[in-house]
């Protein structure tokens, strides 16, 4: 018989008001996380004995365990039947668990099905990620990019986050939804708006006065909802959009109900849009504070690019770009924690692990360990000159059957914009800037990100002094 007692971790009757391990992970999950490996070893409590759930509603669960490096994650991500998949909406809202709600209905996409449904739902949406489907999109993907970073103004400062954010939402509204989607700009911004008070529910605890964030994601969901049915059956036949691959081109008997079509397109939207902000926003940062990678994959790009178009083959031979995105989603993943939730006869090795309990592994731990990386915490795009680690080893994407279905889309668009941006433009950072890391849906900043754009020929690169949590995890100097 299991008792989550059994497994290592800080014992609450010896941990003084300072060393309050809610607080420690409220403040600094990230720096949590990596006291806890270094002292209790690859599976950890968050409390011995139990919790009261750090995502999961507390009353279902005996605790939380932390599982960290290769072969833990391995276990889990192989043994899907063992470590269930969540809708990522069930730590927000717990009532969409038990209420056949429009909030409940929008919001359920891959993540929210297990066993022989998800297989059924994933062979479903598959084909409209195919690699050969999603190249279509470059010339969308460099397009979009052009004509809203010309409406960026030179030598201003301006937030790259918001703008980021704003890109990627766009591009990807246009992948999935096609002119069906942009026939309706204001629908695209009643569906950033939605995403923002998601976002802001998400940033912790809201007051419940009239306006809470929460209040407005359930109130618009029935809104969101109308939309997305309209676009199911306005669907354009012509259209390259995952809307039409998957209203008319899937094969028979693989058709999905309009129900399930909205859930998982709207799904796709808020797993996709942030975390490829996140990732162009990191990527850009680590190449403003690294003048020297960042001169050498502007020198690559410019060859092939010529202001307008590239072909993919032309894509396919830069290995620097290719680099450079491999190795900023290494340093600062999107996703850089993923959770599961224990079913009976769930193992990680030595311990059983109770029905229930909220599983959680790292690809940002894994990421910075000493033998699969050398000098881990310094971004080093050449090193993927000479490694290959396993998918184990290296999963900012995830690994096995649950695979983010978005890894080479998301790709893809990281590369068109950094190809488009790069040789315009120069982001430059202010002198010293503060960057501290918020661990939210996705690996954000903990505030605006400043950057002054500067037409790339009168750019002279220089080195920002850099503070703030991100210095605990990023070498600069
Ligand atoms: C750089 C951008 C992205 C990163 C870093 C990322 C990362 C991840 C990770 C780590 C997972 C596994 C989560 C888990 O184990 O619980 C995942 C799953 C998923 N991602 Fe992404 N993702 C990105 C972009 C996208 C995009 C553009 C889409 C849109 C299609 C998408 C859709 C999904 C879906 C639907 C799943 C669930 C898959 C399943 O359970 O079968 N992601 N993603």
């Amino acid at each position: 018989m299991s008792t989550f007692h059994q497994i290592p971790g800080p014992n609450p009757a010896s941990t003084t008001e300072s060393q309050d391990p809610t607080w420690s992970y409220l403040v600094d999950p990230l720096g949590h996380m990596s006291t806890l490996y270094q002292h209790y070893g690859d599976v950890v409590a968050f409390l011995r004995g139990g919790n009261k759930g750090l995502y999961l509603p507390s009353e279902k669960t005996p605790g939380t365990v932390f599982a960290f490096g290769p072969k833990q994650t391995e276990t889990i991500l192989r043994n899907p039947s063992l470590f269930h998949s969540h809708s990522i909406m069930t730590p927000l809202f717990p009532e969409c668990e038990a209420e056949e709600t429009a909030l409940r209905r929008i919001t359920t996409g891959l993540f929210s099905y297990n066993g022989s449904p998800h297989q059924c739902q994933r062979k479903k949406v598959m084909p409209a990620f195919h690699r050969s489907t999603i190249e279509r999109y470059t010339p969308d993907i460099l397009r979009i990019t052009h004509e809203i970073s010309s409406t960026w103004k030179p030598d201003e400062w301006m937030d790259l986050a918001r703008e980021t954010t704003s890109l990627s939402l766009t591009i990807l509204w246009h992948i999935f939804l096609g002119k069906t989607g942009m026939g309706h700009p204001q629908h695209l911004s009643n569906a950033q708006s939605w995403l923002e008070h998601l976002l802001d529910a998400s940033r912790g605890i809201t007051l419940n006065l009239p306006d809470n964030p929460k209040d407005r994601v359930r109130e618009e969901a029935s809104f969101i909802e109308d939309t997305f049915r309209r676009f199911w059956q306005e669907a354009s036949k012509e259209d390259q959009s995952v809307l039409t691959q998957l209203c008319h081109h899937a094969p028979k008997n693989e058709s999905l109900t309009e129900t399930e079509a909205i859930g998982h397109l709207f799904t796709f939207v808020m797993a996709g849009y942030e975390t490829v902000a996140s990732s162009i926003l990191w990527t850009l940062f680590l190449l403003a504070s690294h003048p020297k990678e960042l001169h050498n994959l502007t020198e690559e790009i410019s060859g092939p690019f010529n202001g307008d178009s590239i072909s993919e083959d032309e894509i396919r031979k830069l290995t620097h770009l290719d680099h450079v995105v491999k190795e900023s989603l290494r340093l600062l993943p999107a996703a850089p924690i993923c959770w599961r939730v224990a079913q009976p006869g769930a193992f990680l090795n030595p311990w059983e692990v109770p029905p229930g309990t909220e599983v959680i592994y790292s690809p940002f731990h894994t990421h910075r360990l000493p033998e699969l990386y050398d000098q881990p915490q310094r971004f080093q795009p050449s090193r993927w000159a000479h490694i290959r680690p396993s998918p184990f080893e290296y999963l900012p994407f995830s690994a096995g059957p649950r695979k983010c279905i978005g890894a080479s889309l998301a790709t893809q668009v990281i590369k068109g914009v950094l190809i488009t941006l790069l040789p315009r433009y120069h982001f430059q950072l202010p002198p010293t800037i503060d960057v501290n890391l918020r661990v939210g849906i996705t690996l954000q900043p903990d505030m605006d990100f400043p950057v002054k754009l500067i037409p790339h020929h009168l750019a002279t690169p220089t080195i920002p002094e850099i503070r703030g949590s991100i210095c605990n995890h990023v070498q600069f100097h």
